[in-house]
């Protein structure tokens, strides 16, 4: 039987230690599918996607070595090993990508859209038995990366989706009761 959106909503753990299982392309294709039918407003569906799944996987990974440890060329193995050990485990990586709009309306409103498409993805995943982490690395806007991208400007990445498989399911962080975050509005 399929799990109710409400048990996927409060069931889903954003994912840190993937099990470095691949994630298969088609998988993260048929998510982004579905989660583009976040709202948005104008249908100016506001977001594209690198998708680095499958061979884009290794070839991602070293790019992230390329571009973001200093001098990784001098480093041991062993020195290797633990910078990049955030990049081998995930499947699969998406980055999304949403215009900066120059009026200010609608860049929040594309980033917000884009906020939901990608919360969408993250359920969507979990439903398929796919772990996923939301990552904002600083590293993520340094021009180096953005290039290798093929990031324009006047583009941001929202987000670099992590896909994965996990062995274990991290504890829930619990959620601060909502009446202390509600004012029912009288007059
Ligand atoms: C906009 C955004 C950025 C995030 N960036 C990171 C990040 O850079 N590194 C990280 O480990 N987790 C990141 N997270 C995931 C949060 O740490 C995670 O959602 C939070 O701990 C709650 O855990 P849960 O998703 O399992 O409920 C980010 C989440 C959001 C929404």
């Amino acid at each position: 039987m399929s799990q109710s959106i409400k048990t996927i909503i409060k069931e889903r753990r954003s994912i840190k230690k993937f099990n470095g299982r691949p994630v298969e392309q088609s998988d993260v294709t048929a998510v982004l599918a579905d989660a583009a039918w976040a709202p948005n407003h104008g249908n100016r569906e506001p977001w594209r996607f690198i998708v680095a799944a499958e061979s884009g996987l290794d070839a991602i990974r070293t790019t992230m070595k390329e571009c973001t440890i200093p001098n990784w060329e001098a480093l041991s193995p062993e020195e290797l090993d633990k910078k990049i050990a955030g990049f081998k485990l995930p499947g699969a990586f998406v980055f999304v990508v949403v215009p900066e709009d120059a009026r200010q309306k609608e860049r929040l409103e594309d980033y917000s859209a884009t906020s939901a498409l990608v919360q969408n993805a993250q359920l969507l995943a979990w439903e398929k038995g796919i772990g996923t982490c939301w990552k904002t690395p600083a590293w993520m806007d340094a021009p180096k990366f953005r290039t290798a991208l093929g990031v324009k400007p006047g583009e941001r990445i929202l987000a670099m989706l992590q896909f994965g498989y996990y062995d274990e399911l991290p504890k829930a962080k619990p959620r601060t009761p909502i009446e202390q975050k509600i004012t029912y509005f009288r007059k």
